[in-house]
């Protein structure tokens, strides 16, 4: 098999793409033969070493969190899937990045038959990370209205349609070439960042879902009504600034969850839900890495790993 290897964290220069042994599933896995990988910000916040304290990796590894592909061989007990499934999952914090991967049975669901394996693989952490900050952390109803920062990036496409589904009125930031892209997503109202102060367009919503951090997330405590819910899983929001509102701040990291992403996959086969890819080969993962390290881009940026 060929994968993508971190021989010492820094900047995306330093990755190899090189020849490596298979993996052989162990009790609970599956082998994957890789079709797709996402990227994500964490794969290049995790290169960058910003993180090895908190996740620590042996080197050389492997980037990548989630993949789409086909079972390719089971390990003991696995019961849940059988060789030939096409399946896609967020796999852990490394691995992705690769034409072979194993992971836990439990973190997979069977694709969508809407999509491709391409779209497919950038689907498991975005999506998942989207319904647990509405469903799970925001409780979000319908009728209530949310602003999304962040909302044209990978997390932020699948978290306004989400909220469009659940009878929500959404308001949007991102750059004015984005705003037609929100605006077919579900966003009624869009705000360009870059014009004007999200703050002085919008009061009073019931969620923030807060995908930029820093300033953004310090600026959004103005415009959430008393008893609201900012949420983020960029940072933990201030805990004294939630509670001089009456409000509620929460970060969270996202689960990996076979069932839930099972859920998922339905609303694309039903059209509830789509989404936007750009692809690049898996032997340009350093490009891809740059690229979403820019933090401008749209829907998901996924490798084939078939070039
Ligand atoms: N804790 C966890 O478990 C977890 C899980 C998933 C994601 N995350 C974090 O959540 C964040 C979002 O992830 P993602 O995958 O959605 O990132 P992404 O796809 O890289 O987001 C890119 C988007 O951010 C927008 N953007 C950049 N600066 C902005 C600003 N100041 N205001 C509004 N929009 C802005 C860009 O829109 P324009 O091009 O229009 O500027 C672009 O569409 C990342 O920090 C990621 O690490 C954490």
């Amino acid at each position: 098999m060929k994968a993508i290897r971190v021989a010492q964290y820094g900047q995306p220069e330093g990755l190899l793409f090189q020849e490596t042994p298979s993996p052989v599933p162990g009790p609970g896995e599956v082998l994957i033969e890789v079709a797709g990988s996402g990227v994500n910000p964490i794969d290049w916040k995790v290169l960058s070493g910003a993180m090895k304290a908190f996740i620590p990796l042996q080197l050389p590894y492997t980037p990548g969190v989630e993949v789409a592909g086909r079972v390719a061989a089971i390990g003991e007990g696995v019961t849940s899937f059988s060789v030939g499934d096409e399946v896609f999952g967020f796999i852990g914090i490394a691995g992705g990045y690769a034409t072979e991967v194993v992971a836990s049975a439990d973190r997979l669901a069977r694709k969508p038959n809407r999509l491709s394996s391409l779209q497919a693989s950038g689907v498991p952490a975005a999506a998942l990370t989207a319904w647990q900050a509405l469903h799970e952390h925001a409780r979000l109803s319908a009728g209530q209205r949310i602003l999304i920062h962040g909302a044209a990036g990978g997390v932020g496409s699948m978290a306004v349609q989400m909220a469009r589904n659940a009878g929500a009125n959404v308001i949007a930031t991102a750059s004015a070439g984005n705003h037609p892209y929100l605006r077919s997503l579900g966003a009624s109202q869009v705000i360009d960042y870059n014009q004007s102060s999200f703050e002085s367009v919008v009061d009073a919503v019931d969620v923030v879902l807060d995908l930029v951090g820093g300033d953004t997330q310090t600026r959004s405590w103005s415009v959430l009504k008393p008893g609201g819910v900012l949420v983020s899983p960029v940072s933990q929001p201030d805990a004294r600034q939630a509670e001089a509102l009456g409000a509620s701040g929460k970060h969270f990291a996202t689960r990996s969850d076979g069932a839930q992403l099972q859920q998922i996959a339905e609303q694309f086969d039903s059209g509830e839900l789509m989404i936007e890819i750009e692809v690049l080969p898996l032997s340009q993962a350093e490009g891809a890495l740059r690229k979403s390290w820019a933090r401008h881009t749209r829907g998901k940026l996924v490798l084939d790993a078939r070039h």
